[in-house]
């Protein structure tokens, strides 16, 4: 094979940018032979490709090797069943799944490990968040002690919420910035310090928005090291910050605007402490230069990358099993602001989905009018960094 024969199920803002991007020849040696879409205007909008309104019919057709899964949240799980079971190759949009429960479900249809499963955390791909892991796999930074992020700028309007019926609803998208925006910052923030083994989290439901699920979060997390954290999200600041600040015991990494600061302590913090002989003295320091200057390929390196996994064998830059991860985190962050219980992990996932399934049934909220608001938008303005 020299080519994957690729189909995309779901045709609104991501799956048509997706669409676009490889008509457009961006990921060599991917071609876009079928798209499917529940609304056949989306699917008709891509002629070059063959065009269904019926996903089952299009997993088998034959026409393809590999599908994208770009549908609403809850649909992630049986479509990636479906075509997992078919023997194609695939790539799910974030969050894998809603709940914790569910992921497991759809991650033990991958069975065949010869087809490639992967999940788009395109964020993987930055340069800045390499960067700052590469410091801390290398022990270039020494052991965590304490990280705080700040992920504000995920600002969203009430025209937003309102362009698609399943947005900011418990049976629509199981969550609101949790299982939206942030998946990409848990994602990276598992991939980049390990999970954490405690969650205490504070949400607020429709703080900004006339909506039933979160868009305000503040959460504290412990390390199995002890090292601590607080991640704070939102939909509805604005301006918004993406401050990340990593404490650390050969020193401080900060990134924001662009920029990433690493002030290196020349005697690891504990061990400075343990040896000063005088009670206010200070660890000297130095400001190491980073040479990081970009954010990566994004959407169009991870379906690169995708590409060739099935065709060359390369490792995936983001497998589809570890994306249950920020599932349970996000879960983890909603269980504990409905129960206000500290949540140690691993989550008990059953219990996380009978919850969201009482949720989901004591629902009183009635959706606004559905526009389709998001039509004249330039939707790779959207992806918040
Ligand atoms: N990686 C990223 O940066 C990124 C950015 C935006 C959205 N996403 C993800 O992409 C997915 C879609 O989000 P969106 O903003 O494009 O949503 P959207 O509402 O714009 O589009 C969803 C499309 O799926 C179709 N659809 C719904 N259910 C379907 C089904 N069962 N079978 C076939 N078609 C179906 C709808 O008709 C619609 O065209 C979500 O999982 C979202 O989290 C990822």
């Amino acid at each position: 094979m020299s080519k994957v024969r690729l189909g995309i199920v779901g045709l609104g803002n991501m799956g048509a940018t997706h669409a676009a991007n490889i008509l457009a020849g961006k990921v060599p040696r991917l071609e876009l032979t079928a798209v499917a879409d529940a609304d056949p205007t989306k699917a008709a909008r891509f002629p070059q490709a063959k065009t269904f309104v019926d996903t089952d019919a299009m997993i088998a057709s034959g026409l393809i090797d590999a599908l994208v899964i770009a549908t609403p949240h809850f649909s992630h799980t049986t479509l990636g069943i479906k075509a997992l079971q078919a023997g194609l190759h695939v790539m799910v949009e974030k969050p894998i799944s809603v709940h914790k429960a569910d992921a497991e479900r759809l991650i033990a249809a991958y069975t065949n490990k010869r087809q490639v499963f992967a999940a788009m955390f395109n964020q993987r791909t930055d340069h800045y968040y390499l960067k700052i892991r590469e410091l801390i796999r290398s022990g270039e930074l020494g052991e965590v002690r304490r990280v705080n992020w700040i992920i504000t700028n995920w600002f969203r309007t009430e025209t937003y919420y309102d362009s698609g019926g399943w947005r900011a609803t418990w049976a629509g998208e199981g969550g609101g910035v949790l299982l939206n925006q942030s998946p990409h910052n848990l994602d990276l923030f598992q991939w980049i310090f390990g999970m954490p083994q405690r969650v205490r989290a504070h949400c607020k439901f429709g703080r900004y928005h006339d909506i039933e699920v979160e868009d305000d979060v503040t959460a504290y997390v412990e390390l199995p090291n002890g090292a601590t954290g607080v991640f704070i999200t939102s939909t509805g600041e604005a301006p918004g910050t993406n401050r990340l600040e990593i404490a650390a015991e050969r020193g401080k990494v900060v990134y924001e605007n662009d920029r990433l600061a690493f002030t290196r302590n020349k005697v690891p913090m504990s061990k400075f402490s343990r040896t000063a002989t005088t009670g206010f003295a200070q660890p000297e320091t130095e400001n190491v230069p980073l040479a990081v200057t970009d954010h990566g390929g994004q959407h169009l390196e991870i379906l690169q990358n995708f590409t060739a996994a099935i065709l060359d064998g390369v490792p995936l830059v983001s497998p589809a099993v570890e994306g249950i991860h920020s599932v349970e985190l996000a879960n983890a962050m909603l269980l504990s602001a409905w129960t206000n219980e500290t949540i140690t992990l691993p989550l008990d996932g059953k219990r996380y989905e009978r919850l969201l399934l009482e949720k989901i049934a004591g629902s009183t909220r009635k959706k606004k009018t559905v526009v389709n608001s998001n039509a004249g938008d330039d939707f790779a303005k959207s992806f918040a960094r």
